[in-house]
């Protein structure tokens, strides 16, 4: 992927972060740790995802809400309007899942409506997927 001066700046804030962390990491709790992924995580998420997936449930958007999306079943926000495919899909959005969704979304649900984003750094993908962990479940 093409990777915008924004992004490029976010990610390379995120892995200096990540050269800085084994010390830090063996003085500090891992709840230290947790923490700067959320932070990275946060950051990234807004360069890629959130001009389409607003987490504060004030705001349309074009995407589906994102709280709470770990354990919850594919295409099942409730009057949003998905994709058949993604509609159809019949899975649970697990960890694994999320990270073959980043990579190749495309690939991962043929037929679905979102924009290929194809992120296949692990590290990018653990730092959203921290992030989203953490956004609050949906109400
Ligand atoms: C260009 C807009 C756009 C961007 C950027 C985007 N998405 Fe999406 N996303 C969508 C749309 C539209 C759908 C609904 C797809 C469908 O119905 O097939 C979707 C669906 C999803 C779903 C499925 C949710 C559900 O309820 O089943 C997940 C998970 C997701 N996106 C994660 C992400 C992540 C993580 C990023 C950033 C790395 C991202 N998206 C970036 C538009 C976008």
């Amino acid at each position: 992927m093409t990777l915008t001066p924004l992004f490029a700046a976010v990610l390379g804030t995120s892995l200096a972060a990540m050269a800085l962390l084994p010390t830090a990491a063996l003085a500090e709790d891992s709840q230290t740790f947790e923490r700067i992924k959320v932070e990275a995580g946060a950051a990234l998420f807004d360069a890629s995802c959130r001009r389409c997936h607003a987490t504060d449930a004030s705001h349309e958007s074009y995407g589906p809400k994102l709280e709470g999306v770990i354990g919850r079943a594919a295409g099942s926000v409730e009057g949003y309007p998905y994709s058949k495919a993604l509609k159809s899909a019949g899975f649970v959005w697990t960890e694994p899942a999320l990270k073959a969704w980043m990579a190749d979304n495309t690939g991962f649900v043929p037929g679905t409506k979102m924009r290929h984003v194809g992120i296949t750094d692990p590290v990018v993908e653990e730092f959203i997927l921290a992030y989203l962990r953490v956004v609050p479940a949906a109400n």
